[in-house]
């Protein structure tokens, strides 16, 4: 039997998706990644559903790509897998483009973490509601890599070219008030708070006509061109999967130890 690492449930207008490896932080290994697109598809065609709700379960939103994911890329591409970098980024930023694509309101319900890939689907949602506390980070870059899965393309058009240069330079992570500070998560609730908040937003949305409500999405959505950066995004990845500092920052990770990078 497939192991459920994503968990749906209809609740009304509501359509809840759970990231659901919690003794590994929800870290997103390909499996998790197309049950969560199955999920996506899933909530799309429910009958009655006004929003989805994303959330993880266990201690933290999600801690990410799970990087032992990245050693199974022969397994999947062909040992020459770098060569098809842009299909693998193709491949990965499709899912988080159905997601933003949904006509639905999506709502991510972020605690504890929320780093890397988990971030940037937290980006590809309209709307992050953080647990206090909860950090958020994009830490591509202390792997040698970036964000190729629309976080450098979503972090700047949300939070503008300035402030999203300075968390994917330094791969730092900020705390939830900090978030809002920047316009990166809409409001900060107690953790306890967290679902019944978004329930409300959700609730409150279905007030709204959803025909009106859809459009509205593809209106906003429609005012970025996201696609260029996409685009861009796996430009960029297809040269540094292919470094010798990539290696150094996988292999560095899997080790527990600092990265030593030499700029190649
Ligand atoms: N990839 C692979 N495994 C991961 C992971 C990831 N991104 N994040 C957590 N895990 C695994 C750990 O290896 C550990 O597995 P084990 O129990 O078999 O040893 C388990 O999940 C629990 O992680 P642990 O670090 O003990 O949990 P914590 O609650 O102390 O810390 C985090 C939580 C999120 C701070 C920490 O797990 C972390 O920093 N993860 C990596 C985050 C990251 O860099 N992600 C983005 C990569 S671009």
């Amino acid at each position: 039997m497939t192991e459920s690492l994503i968990l749906t449930e209809q609740r009304g207008t509501i359509f809840e998706i759970v990231l659901n490896r919690p003794d590994k932080r929800n870290a997103i290994n390909m499996p998790l990644y197309e049950q969560f697109a199955a999920a996506v598809t899933q909530a799309s065609r429910a009958a009655g559903v006004r929003a989805v709700l994303v959330r993880g379960a266990g201690k933290v939103f999600s801690a990410g790509i799970d990087v032992s994911s990245f050693l199974t890329l022969p397994q999947k591409y062909g040992d020459n897998w770098t060569q098809h970098m842009r299909t693998i980024t193709h491949d990965f930023q499709a899912v988080l483009t159905q997601l933003e694509r949904l006509e639905l309101p999506t709502i991510a319900l972020l605690h504890g973490y929320c780093l890397g890939l988990a971030m940037e689907l937290a980006l590809a949602c309209d709307i992050r509601i953080a647990a206090e506390g909860c950090l958020l980070g994009l830490p591509e870059t202390r792997l040698g890599i970036i964000p190729d899965v629309g976080g450098s393309t979503r972090l700047t058009r949300l939070i503008g070219p300035g402030r999203a240069k300075e968390l994917i330079f330094t791969g730092r992570q900020i705390d939830a008030a900090w978030a809002e500070r920047w316009g990166l998560v809409n409001c900060v609730v107690p953790a306890s708070d967290l679902l019944v908040k978004g329930e409300e937003l959700a609730a409150e949305i279905a007030q709204a006509a959803p025909l009106a409500v859809g459009m509205a999405k593809r209106v906003v959505d429609g005012l970025a061109d996201i696609d260029r950066g996409l685009m861009l995004e796996g430009w960029a990845q297809s040269h540094l999967m292919a470094s010798a500092d990539f290696q150094e920052g996988v292999q560095a990770f899997l080790m527990r130890r600092p990265a030593e990078f030499k700029g190649r």
